[in-house]
């Protein structure tokens, strides 16, 4: 009994050192010569040191491409903590078989996503595979299917992390797009469902991966990557910062931290950001970083329409999602872009609790042809909708321009928003003032004898009627109007307020967001 007993620990100990081993020595060589980290080595920098506990080293596939060879499939799972909270990871191992996703290696992520959203905590996936695994056909397909489904149902009830780090191509993207956040790897991580020889030999032209699916393209263009770092270790970093801002469940709410940084403190330059003249911009971000905790600001698609500005803060400690109009881009109109990216930010927070701050300076939704043809009477609904249906606190401060549509979409009274204040500087109206005073005057500007000085005249009492805060505040569309270097205080006293808020909605499978 006992060396039967001998036997099998030895085996255990061959066993875990084969399976340690990956894919050998020379791939693992490989690997690094290209500027990518182990999966192992990933899993090492993302979690807190010695928390990772792996869960199916031993598992073998049964596919055929897959063999007794490689214990634990081509992909490590388990669970760890990130400064001390509960995360679960898989991390895909290029070295074994090309990371590639068979039926073992997909029961083993559907296994820890399980787990995952019964205990409440965030997944994070780390990708680097060639996709399904060729030899195991159709089994690979059904494989995928059950991740993807299992995506699904953990949406906005655990978070759900993606990191590409290497290939993800095919139908496998799918799995990383349904997920919440994108991390991508500048130079080593590439997605696209088709990749560069289907595309040559289907259109007939020449184009790289990088130039196709590379970590730029879906950062600026195609909005499937909302972070991108230029190596795995300062991704894996980021990923742990982003986890810091968020609860691990739809139960819970974020964690508090403590910056240490006055509730009360007040800035007076804030008295001074808005320029005299409404033509002029300035940089939201400067209010941005005065009003936060400790001006500590994580921004989600930093490169990706620049017009809004999404991301996450604390305010007296407590996490809040930040949506705001950006002036020094594109005049911070709205497009398509712009009310895509906000609105899928929005029911984020929406979905996990985190109340909503959102500063308004907006001229209204970007007017052309371009806009109208690539659907922004489609895309703008959406961020109508995701405003209109979330729950979590809400607070407006309208900064400047705050004009027809826009207005009202932008977390208006009108759309329910809780509490909504304006700075003294705020012009909220149907339209800016050249504009109004074009269709109302046209007719006496045509005749007048100097046309341009009755235009110039005109607009000065549309101003001076029509853009201000006042008219707003006195039907109580505006709570208040505030002293622009008090604004910190004031949103951090409201949000005190609003954390019991209870809001509730008609019973429902669910809405039908126009997508
Ligand atoms: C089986 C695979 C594999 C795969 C790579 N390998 N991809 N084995 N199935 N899908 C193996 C290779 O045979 C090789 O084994 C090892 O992994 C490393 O691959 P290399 O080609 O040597 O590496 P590299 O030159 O870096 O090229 C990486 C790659 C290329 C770009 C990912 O391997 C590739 O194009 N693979 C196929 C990608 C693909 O088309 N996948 C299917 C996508 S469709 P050896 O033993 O020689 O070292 C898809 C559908 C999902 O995934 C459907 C969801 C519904």
């Amino acid at each position: 009994m006992v060396e039967i007993m001998h036997h099998n620990i030895l085996e255990l100990f061959e066993l875990r050192r084969h399976a340690l081993a990956g894919g050998g020595d020379k791939r693992t060589a490989q690997q690094h010569q290209r500027g990518k980290l182990t999966a192992r080595e990933r899993i090492h920098l993302l979690l807190d040191e010695g928390s990772f506990e792996e869960i199916d080293i031993l598992k073998v596939g049964r596919g055929e491409g897959a063999s007794d060879s490689y214990p634990g499939d081509g992909v490590i799972t388990g669970h760890g903590t990130i400064s001390g909270r509960e995360v679960f990871v898989f991390s895909q191992d290029f070295t074994v078989i090309g990371g590639s996703l068979g039926e073992g290696h997909s029961q083993k992520i559907c296994k820890i996503m399980d787990l995952a959203q019964q205990v409440g905590s965030p997944v994070i996936g780390l990708n680097d595979s060639g996709g399904a695994r060729i030899q195991e056909g159709v089994d690979a397909l059904a494989a995928y299917g059950e991740i993807f489904h299992r995506n699904v149902a953990a949406s906005g009830v655990v978070p759900q992390i993606s990191c590409i780090m290497g290939p993800c191509a095919g139908g496998a993207v799918y799995s990383p797009s349904i997920t919440d956040f994108v991390f991508m790897v500048q130079g080593t991580s590439h997605m696209f469902v088709t990749g560069p020889n289907v595309v040559k030999t289907v259109i007939h032209k020449e184009i790289s991966a990088e130039e196709l699916g590379g970590a730029a393209v879906h950062a600026e263009k195609s909005g499937v990557a909302q972070f991108v770092y230029p190596n795995d270790i300062l991704c894996l970093r980021a990923v742990r910062q982003l986890i810091a801002y968020l609860p691990s469940n739809n139960r819970q709410k974020a964690p508090l931290l403590d910056l240490n940084d006055p509730p009360d403190r007040t800035d007076p330059t804030l008295d001074y950001l808005v320029p005299p003249s409404p033509n002029q911009s300035y940089d939201m971000n400067v209010l941005i970083y005065s009003i936060l905790d400790g001006a500590e600001f994580l921004e989600v698609q930093p490169h990706f329409a620049g017009n809004i500005i999404c991301g996450f803060g604390r305010l007296g400690g407590q996490t809040i999602g930040l949506v705001a109009n950006q002036p020094a881009v594109l005049a911070g109109a709205l497009d398509n872009n712009a009310s895509f990216k906000a609105a899928r930010f929005v029911r984020f927070c929406d979905a996990f609790n985190i109340p909503l701050v959102c500063l308004v300076d907006v001229p209204g939704f970007m007017p052309g042809p371009e806009q109208e043809h690539g659907g922004i009477i489609r895309h703008g609904a959406k961020l109508l909708y995701a405003f209109s249906e979330a729950t979590v606190p809400r607070i407006t401060v309208i900064v400047r321009k705050a004009y027809g549509g826009a207005y009202v979409v932008m977390n208006s009274k009108h759309i329910h928003c809780d509490i909504n204040y304006a700075w003294p500087t705020a012009e909220i109206a149907v339209m800016g003032a050249r504009g109004a005073t074009e269709v109302v005057h046209r007719r006496d500007i045509e005749k007048a004898t100097d046309p341009e000085a009755m235009l110039g005249e005109k607009m000065e009492e549309y101003r001076k009627h029509y853009m201000n805060p006042f008219l707003a505040a006195k039907r109580g569309y505006i709570d208040d109007v505030i002293f622009p270097r008090d604004t910190r205080h004031r949103l951090i006293r409201t949000l005190q307020f609003l954390e019991s808020k209870k809001a509730a909605r008609p019973e429902r499978k669910h809405g039908n967001i126009p997508l």
